[in-house]
């Protein structure tokens, strides 16, 4: 069993970055396979996701929630398992936190969407929503030299507390959204990036609407930007673009998949004012890369890891 203490000592921020751009191009060229991912609801309280994914010798399956009101009790948003099998001998090899694979890959994509499509002169960050996804995705934007940021959450002690670690600001969203680069990852229950509020050439990573019904960049915003995504049929069901795909403002040719542009194959940002847009929903792949990981750091590594025979 791969706790979270074990798994966020065995993958650095800026490993967890490399390992998730890798699971981007692996995906992208058809090596590492990923079904779509199935969402079951939980009326009233959240919903459940099963993510499976194969690629490298492996094969995965995360069991994951987002229960959006959970902080209210005390609880994680984000809870559940991913199972590690040989793709080989079909052996399960390991059950890992998700918690913390889900926190180093999301934190980790919004750093590699800035690496690869923020100007080339991007340097401060500006963060809304600054709870357990958010705050990896600052330590990853950090750990590949974003920064200094303004950490802006409607809770001051979460705002500090990041700030206060990371050498960074608490600020209010205006000053966040000033920023280069901008990542929200709020519970997407309402838009925290209003009409006309971002500044030409900005990049802005959209972590927190991963599921229907959830947005965070008001529509007249979204329109102002050119598009990416993580991948196309998961953001257009269930992620910030998928009410624009609904109501017909966006198609598919309006988005851009990341991994093409890691790839070469698309183009990124077009110009030093153009405004660029991440939709990063999660993806299966990106898990499996981070818990390959720390399943082949925890096997050769002399620490004690729990083994239980099932
Ligand atoms: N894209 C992905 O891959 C991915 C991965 C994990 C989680 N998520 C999503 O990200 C969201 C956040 O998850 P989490 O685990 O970090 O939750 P969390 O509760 O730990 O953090 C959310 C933070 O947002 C703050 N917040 C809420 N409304 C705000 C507002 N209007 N302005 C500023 N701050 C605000 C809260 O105070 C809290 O600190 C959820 O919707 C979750 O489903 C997405």
């Amino acid at each position: 069993m791969l706790d979270s203490g074990t798994i966020l000592g065995a993958i650095s921020p800026a490993e967890a970055v490399e390992l998730t751009h890798a699971a981007f191009e692996r995906h992208h060229e058809g090596a590492w396979e990923m079904p779509a991912k199935v969402y079951v609801e939980a009326p009233g309280a959240g919903d459940f996701r099963a993510m499976p994914a194969r690629g490298g010798g492996y094969a995965s399956l995360k069991w994951v929630t987002s229960f959006p009101r959970n902080p209210e009790r005390g609880l994680p948003v984000v809870t559940g398992a991913l199972l590690l099998s040989s793709a080989e001998t079909g052996e399960l090899l390991a059950i890992c936190d998700c918690a913390a694979v889900t926190a180093l890959r999301t934190g980790a994509a919004a750093a590699v969407s800035a690496q690869a499509l923020a100007r080339e002169d991007a340097a401060t960050v500006g963060l809304i929503g600054c709870g357990v996804n958010g705050s990896w995705a600052a330590r990853c934007l950090a750990a590949v030299g974003y920064g200094p940021g303004i950490c802006a959450d409607l809770r001051e002690e979460a705002a500090d507390s990041l700030a206060g670690e990371l050498g960074w600001r608490a600020g209010s969203p205006e000053q966040a959204l000033a920023c280069d680069v901008v990542v929200t990852v709020t519970p997407g229950e309402r838009a925290v990036v209003g009409a006309g509020e971002l500044r030409a050439g900005s990049h802005l990573a959209v972590l927190g609407a991963d599921g229907a019904g959830k947005a965070e960049v008001e529509a007249s915003e979204l329109g102002r930007c050119r598009l990416f995504c993580d991948e196309w049929r998961q953001a257009s069901s269930g992620g910030e673009l998928a009410g624009p795909v609904a109501r017909g403002e966006v198609g598919r040719a309006d988005v851009t998949e990341l991994g093409a542009v890691l790839a070469g194959e698309a183009e990124g940002r077009g110009s030093a004012e153009e405004l660029t847009l991440f939709d990063s929903t999660g993806l299966a792949i990106q898990d499996l890369g981070i818990a390959i990981a720390a399943y082949e750091a925890a096997d050769g590594d002399a620490a004690p890891v729990p083994r239980i025979s099932l």
